[in-house]
């Protein structure tokens, strides 16, 4: 299985941390955040990844990761020409991932401690439709939140005031080659961007999107509160990196 990671964006949150720095590069512990979302991958048998990131210190990830194999894996390189959403930007891996193929997703700002290899494996025994791993947080309304019925997502609501569960569905994605049509089907939102709630609500209404539950700790490091936290957590991270 192929994996790619998102690593663009334009990091307002951490402003001026971010000014000329992309926040995927930005230290987390002893790594610049990236490493992480690699060794995920790479410790669940994916080392065929692709990183997606803006043209803002593009030559930067080149330097660091080159082709990959200090890390003992394989980087192909993809320029978002500039920020229009999760999904836009998962559109540049089109021509990298069979329409037949499936694949995961990881935003490079979330960060955790749970293996993907259990999602991984039930993902390879799915036929159709796409996956997401959740997880129970305070604060639902930063995020994504499912309406869970059973086993399945019936709908994902994208930050609401009013969430209907307490799970927030993190930037963890598995799909089939097949998601880049249901990409070109969707409308820029209220924001203009193509979010990827809005491709993941398709598979919702289809009744084919899956998902897993994470325990361990997770944090989406976008902020100047979470990225300290995220700090603290990886402070002693001895990954195969
Ligand atoms: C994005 C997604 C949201 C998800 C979050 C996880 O939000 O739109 O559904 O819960 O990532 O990190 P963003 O951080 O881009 O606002």
């Amino acid at each position: 299985m192929k994996g790619v990671i998102l690593a663009g964006g334009t990091g307002t949150r951490l402003w001026p941390l971010t000014k000329i720095l992309n926040k995927h590069l930005i230290p987390v512990g002893k790594y610049p955040m990236i490493y992480y979302a690699i060794d995920k991958m790479r410790s669940a048998g994916i080392v065929d990844i692709l990183i997606v990131t803006g043209k803002q210190s593009a030559g930067l990830f080149t330097d660091l990761l080159g082709s990959g194999k200090e890390l003992r894996v394989k980087i192909t390189y993809k320029i978002q020409e500039e920020a229009g959403g999760i999904a836009q930007a998962l559109m540049t891996a089109e021509d990298f991932v069979q329409p037949h193929e499936k694949f995961i997703v990881l935003l490079g700002d979330n960060l955790f401690d749970e293996s993907l290899i259990k999602m991984v494996n039930d993902f390879s025994n799915q036929e159709k439709g796409a996956k997401v791993f959740l997880k129970q947080v305070d604060d639902p309304r930063r995020y994504g939140v499912p309406v869970i019925d059973g086993n399945k997502i019936i709908q994902i609501e994208e930050k609401p005031s009013d969430p209907k569960s307490s799970y927030s569905v993190t930037g963890i994605y598995m799909y089939h080659g097949s998601v880049f049509e249901v990409i070109k089907r969707i409308k820029p939102s209220n924001r203009g961007e193509l979010e990827i709630t809005d491709v993941n609500n398709v598979y919702a209404s289809e009744g084919t999107l899956t998902f897993n539950i994470m325990n361990g700790w997770w944090i989406d490091a976008g902020t100047f509160e979470s990225l300290h936290e995220a700090n603290v957590m990886l402070k002693d991270f001895k990954g195969e990196t």
